[in-house]
């Protein structure tokens, strides 16, 4: 997760003052050691996003990429996300689209093996916690042969659950967005082509209110 203001420190940069968070030391760790190698002026903390350790109204945005649906407390995230945010400021996130990322979903293909169709179900069961064996599946494959599986707790919540949660919250809806990829991008990571017949991501932007 990552948030930004004007630093107006004498002194300091002009322009803003971006923290990020992770509640990994690993991540953080290779995050500082990039922004050590490719200065940026972003400061890196090991915290999780239930308990943010910053100030009320600090930061004029906040970004949250592919994370939220990783956090079981998406209420406390939200709470504390609008209370880091200065009045009018916006918070947007990335999450795996929350109508395809079901726990029964299996891609159809054809004699090509082209994906013609998403097949999905249980949508409405509630995972809470399962821990799942995961591989990133659009990496290359020697990138994949190098590396081991690693395991994920999943949690689910429907469209409407995360929607409400977020007017819930305080927040006004301001634009979603659901990218797919171009078939030129699909051909050359086949991975992606899923992708292309319905949405795998769901991106959203909300304002706290001024
Ligand atoms: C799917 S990874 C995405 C990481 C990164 N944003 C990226 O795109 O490479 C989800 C991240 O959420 C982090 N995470 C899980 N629970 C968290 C929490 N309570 N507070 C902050 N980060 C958390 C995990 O450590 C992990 O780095």
């Amino acid at each position: 997760m990552s948030a930004a203001a004007r630093d107006t420190t004498p002194g300091s940069s002009p322009n803003a003052a971006p923290a990020g968070i992770d509640i990994s030391a690993n991540f953080i760790r290779h995050a500082r050691e990039w922004e050590e190698a490719n200065p940026s002026g972003i400061h890196y903390y090991v915290a999780s996003a239930v308990e943010l350790p910053f100030g009320d109204a600090t930061f004029d945005f906040v970004s949250a990429f592919m994370s939220l649906m990783d956090i079981p407390e998406t209420d406390l995230v939200l709470a504390e996300v609008f209370r880091a945010l200065k009045p009018g400021g916006f918070f947007q996130f990335s999450i795996t689209h929350p109508c395809f990322d079901t726990p029964h979903r299996e891609s159809l293909r054809d004699a090509e093996g082209l994906t013609y169709a998403i097949e999905v179900g249980d949508y409405f069961r509630r995972i809470d916690g399962e821990v799942k064996e995961w591989l990133f599946s659009a990496a290359p494959p020697d990138v994949r042969a190098g590396l081991r599986p690693f395991r994920i707790p999943l949690f689910t919540k429907t469209l409407s659950e995360w929607l409400n949660l977020l007017i819930s919250s305080g927040f006004v809806i301001e634009r979603l967005e659901e990218p797919r990829p171009s078939d030129e991008t699909a051909r050359e990571w086949p991975g992606l082509q899923d992708a292309q017949v319905v949405a795998c991501f769901l991106h959203v932007r909300v304002r706290k209110p001024a």
